[in-house]
């Protein structure tokens, strides 16, 4: 069962037009919300940030937050699995082909859809991954999590054409902004590094749990900008998202990063992150939750 417009359906009854402008112009903004025991993790933050992509495309949100949480919840409750991965994506409707904004608006088209969440596999956990280098080519916005993603779709099969992962960022071939579809960690002699939020990059969600995590358990961390030469001297890199939560890159561009194995930042990380994941429950749990 999908969410499409109002509705919940079976997914292959679900139809959008052709002229819609999410399939012409990429012109939508998107959020994945990782559901743990039937909580949708974090909701408050992924629907400040999904606010933050609406503002900056300059598309009325359709829906307030208690709206919000009521379909998620309905959307939870249609499936089985206790673990699930929502993708929520709005676009700005159908309407004749222009580039300029339909006027007068017309309705935004908004689809949710439930995967189960599938933690990812102990033994890359225990490897640790792969990841190339590349220039960051993307626009200057990419704190909006807009649905355009070919740059993004381009460079993450860079990666997996070199038979690695994930393929991080470098903007101006000099300094480090995110994966492309994740955001990175560094360490160094001890400290967790971050680069800053900016229109750079993705504010993660995630990123945003391990710098909470780092500052509640004293772990030495700073947010600053990183340079190309420090990623390759990292004794650690880390790689965050909602869906992969924490992995340890060992390999960069072919190369060993720090002893080649997960290191200890890694480690305490990541089981930090799994005790977090269990204690945190959403104010957005409530009532609505249970809602047929
Ligand atoms: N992507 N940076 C980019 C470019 C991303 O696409 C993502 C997540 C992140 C991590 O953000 P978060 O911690 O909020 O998941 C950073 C999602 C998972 C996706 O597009 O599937």
């Amino acid at each position: 069962m999908i969410y499409l417009n109002g509705q919940f359906m079976p997914v292959e009854e679900a139809k959008v037009s052709v002229l819609d402008r999410g399939f012409i112009f990429g012109d939508g903004v998107y959020e994945v919300i990782p559901v743990y025991n039937r909580n949708a993790f974090r909701l408050a933050e992924h629907l400040q940030r999904l606010q933050h992509s609406l503002d900056g495309i300059h598309l009325p949100n359709p829906h307030s937050d208690s709206e919000w949480a009521h379909i998620i919840a309905r959307l939870i409750a249609h499936h089985a699995d206790a673990d699930q991965y929502l993708y929520l994506h709005i676009t700005r409707g159908a309407a004749e082909r222009d580039h300029a904004f339909p006027n007068p608006p017309v309705a935004p088209t908004v689809f949710l859809l439930s995967k189960p969440l599938m933690p990812p596999a102990p033994a890359l956990l225990k490897s640790g991954i792969a990841c190339i280098t590349a220039t960051d080519n993307r626009w200057l916005r990419c704190d909006i999590k807009a649905i355009s993603l070919l740059p993004n779709v381009l460079l993450r099969q860079m990666a997996v054409d070199a038979g690695c992962v994930e393929t991080i960022l470098l903007r101006d071939d000099q300094w480090m902004t995110e994966g492309a579809a994740s955001n990175i960690f560094l360490v160094r002699d001890g400290t967790l590094l971050a680069p800053p939020k900016d229109n750079l990059m993705l504010p993660g969600i995630t990123y945003d749990v391990i710098l909470e995590i780092a500052a509640a358990h004293s772990i030495p961390h700073e947010v600053r900008r990183i340079r190309k030469a420090e990623v390759y001297a990292a004794d650690e890199l880390l790689l965050t998202s909602s869906t992969k939560e924490v992995l340890a890159i060992t390999r960069l561009d072919g190369l060993p990063v720090g002893t080649g194995q997960p290191g200890e930042m890694f480690a305490r990380m990541h089981r930090l992150y799994q005790d977090f994941k269990r204690d945190v429950y959403q104010d957005f749990k409530c009532d609505v939750m249970r809602a047929p």
